[in-house]
């Protein structure tokens, strides 16, 4: 957690070449953006020319955040596709400049460089496949791959054709996998035999096979034969994906999409219940994705661009695939960990592959910066223009590592605040632009209308040096629509409880500058080293163990993760809390939901802190987990409150 206490921060000004050759400076950042909140439509009219239009749009937005009749629809009679956005409008230009750069698990491989147009070639060919499956405009396809080229040539092949894609990381677990399946109704599985990361191996198809027993007897399996490890393999459901492509036609014209056609259905975490299927869509999800590349990383045609992320995630979706590819940028796909083979592993890509803009994790950064600076400093790094953070609020300490060592106190940072639901950049500095403060998100990326809440009152706070809850004001492109097959639930989720705002889950402080600081969930949702997870997920999972009879898990201070995963746990009547349950639970965990899930602490709980109506107090647990048990607040309306008590005397970690 940054320390957002209101001691007067450090302030770095962007340096005077930076800003002269950035597209956006102090002046012009805040011109357009005064002008993007005047006339949206004027300003939006403008950025859409960004895209190539099939069929030109006439209306720019149709959105209503009210209670009851949430809708949200941008472009809405235009026609267009993203795969043409991406590479066909590209091919002529820069057709051999490289779109992609591979940069496998083990160096020793060596990068591969796709071009624009072989990308056209793959993508279609990858096309092709799909609707010689069957794959209709609007059907679902998930694509459980590693960090491999395939993995950005399926989703723009199903951009392609109009199907909607669902990533799922890699790293989940069999059931999470077919629970994503299921709820999207998918027709096809797209993945790997094994998964190399850091020198292990993910056995990808097995887990593959495991899910797929819980899923429809006519769910086809496409398979990338990429390691070439052995896999099971199910005639007639399972198929070698890269055989078929070498077969398949290198010919497969983009379809026109309309621009409010779904894109993707990506799955994330909520405080409540299963994960949520966000629905994102076609214009007006690219157009912004495009736009806050470009000057959020102040990109440059030429560059070369790396987000170190996973395409499982919503920043590899917008910042390795559809935004960096919509701009003709060369984006890197890496398949590996920070510290393999050595610990300066990304430095010495980054020289070697001449990275211009590096965004990272602030995760990545603390347990980078936990090995000094010597595999930093051996590497050349002058090719680096601009640095990025995303996932989780970034602490001083770590932010002045990477302006200092990897940015040699002169690279700006830009600490990009943005969700899942948000499409891309919401509050982000921009690097000719603005004064930088450490932890600081900043300032709204354009057409973008921050506002901090009261709470209680669901007021909006006027002026400066205020803090309340986050929440937006009007909608931007880069908005959800929806919640795959539940429209209700979105409503209920982000627009019921402050009406009239869509509210984001996050606290948040405007300084006396008026500059934003986002200081984490305030909801029932933990971030474990910039992975959002819902804490009502890893308890459901815990009380599907028959020894478990109630759990209750919260976050807590972590120094490499950001937040750590604390189990409060009841046992059945009769079970043994020893160590081997310990180790058993967590293993658990791991086999339900994915290795990302694992409890870092369990704790063995007779009685959990309840209140006469049964609702467990949280806010007491998450007190004593964060070892703050002098300020537990008042215990007085609890059903017993000598359980806090025992809770306290046996906290562990
Ligand atoms: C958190 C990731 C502080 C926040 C793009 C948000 C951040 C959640 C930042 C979304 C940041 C992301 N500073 N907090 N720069 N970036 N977050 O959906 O709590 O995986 O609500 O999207 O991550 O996580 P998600």
């Amino acid at each position: 957690m940054p320390d957002t206490a209101h001691t007067e921060p450090k302030t770095y000004s962007p340096s005077a070449d930076i800003a002269a050759r950035a597209h956006i400076n102090a002046e012009s950042y805040q011109k357009l953006y005064d002008a993007s909140i005047r006339d949206p439509d004027a300003f939006w009219r403008e950025q859409a020319k960004r895209l190539d239009w099939i069929t030109p749009f006439t209306r720019v937005v149709d959105a209503s955040f009210d209670p009851g009749n949430v809708h949200i629809r941008w472009f809405e009679d235009g026609e267009m596709n993203v795969a043409a956005n991406c590479i066909d409008r590209h091919v002529a230009t820069r057709g051999d400049q490289a779109a992609i750069i591979f940069e496998p698990d083990d160096p020793a491989d060596g990068a591969q460089t796709i071009t624009y147009r072989q990308l056209l070639d793959k993508v279609s060919r990858m096309a092709n496949v799909l609707l010689d499956l069957g794959v209709k405009p609007g059907d679902r396809v998930v694509i459980y791959l590693p960090m491999i080229p395939e993995a950005a040539y399926a989703m723009l092949a199903c951009a392609r054709i109009g199907a909607v894609h669902s990533v799922v990381f890699a790293g989940f677990s069999p059931d999470a996998l077919a629970n994503r399946i299921n709820n999207s109704e998918a027709k096809v599985l797209i993945t790997a035999d094994t998964a190399p990361r850091g020198g292990r191996r993910t056995a990808l198809k097995s887990n593959a096979d495991a899910a797929l027993l819980h899923c429809a007897d006519d769910v086809r399996c496409l398979v990338v034969k990429h390691t070439g490890d052995q896999t099971t393999w199910v005639e007639g459901r399972d198929l070698d994906l890269r055989t078929l492509m070498e077969a398949a036609s290198p010919d497969c014209p983009p379809r026109a999409m309309n621009a409010e056609d779904p894109l993707f259905i990506l799955y994330t975490s909520g405080s409540t219940g299963q994960p949520k299927g966000v629905v994102h869509t076609s214009a007006g999800y690219l157009l912004f994705a495009a736009m806050t590349h470009q000057n959020t990383f102040d990109y440059h045609d030429g560059d070369v661009f790396w987000c170190t992320a996973d395409v499982g995630w919503v920043t590899g979706h917008s910042y390795i695939v559809y935004g960096p590819l919509a701009n003709g940028a060369t984006t890197v796909m890496f398949e590996g960990v920070p510290t393999w083979p050595g610990a300066d592993r990304f430095w010495e890509v980054c020289e070697r592959l001449k990275v211009n803009q590096f965004y990272t994790a602030p995760t990545a950064i603390r347990a980078l910066m936990g090995q000094g600076n010597e595999p930093v400093e051996k590497h050349d790094l002058s090719s680096l223009r601009v640095l990025g953070t995303v996932g989780e609020p970034i602490n001083p300490e770590a932010w002045e590592w990477y302006h200092k060592v990897v940015g040699k106190g002169k690279l700006p940072i830009v600490d990009t605040w943005w969700q899942t639901e948000t499409g891309g950049h919401m509050l982000t500095p921009l690097p000719g632009a603005h004064v930088l403060k450490p932890g600081a998100a900043l300032k709204p990326t354009f057409g973008v209308q921050p506002v901090v809440l009261d709470p209680q009152t669901g007021q909006e706070l006027a002026g400066n040096d205020i803090e309340g809850v986050l929440a937006f004001k009007g909608s931007w492109p880069g908005q959800m629509r929806t919640i795959w097959g539940d429209h209700e639930r979105f409503e209920k989720t982000y627009f019921a409880d402050f009406p009239g705002y869509y509210f984001s889950g996050d606290g948040c402080r405007r300084d006396k500058d008026g500059d934003y600081w986002v200081t984490g969930r305030v909801d029932d949702v933990i971030n474990v080293s910039g992975h959002r997870m819902g804490t009502a997920e890893v308890e459901s999972a815990l009380v599907a163990h028959v020894a478990v009879a109630e759990a209750a898990v919260v976050g807590y201070p972590h120094e490499i993760k950001g937040q750590g995963i604390y189990c409060y746990i009841t046992l059945m009547n009769g079970a043994d809390p020893s160590d081997d349950l310990v180790k058993e639970l967590r293993q658990w965990v791991r086999n339900e939901i994915g290795p990302i899930a694992t409890p870092d602490i369990i704790q063995w709980a007779p009685g959990l802190p309840k209140t006469r109506s049964g609702k467990i107090m949280r806010r007491i647990l998450r007190k004593i987990a964060e070892n703050q048990t002098d300020s537990l607040g008042d215990i007085s309306t609890l059903a017993d409150p000598s359980v806090v008590e025992d809770l306290i005397q046996n906290r562990k970690g």
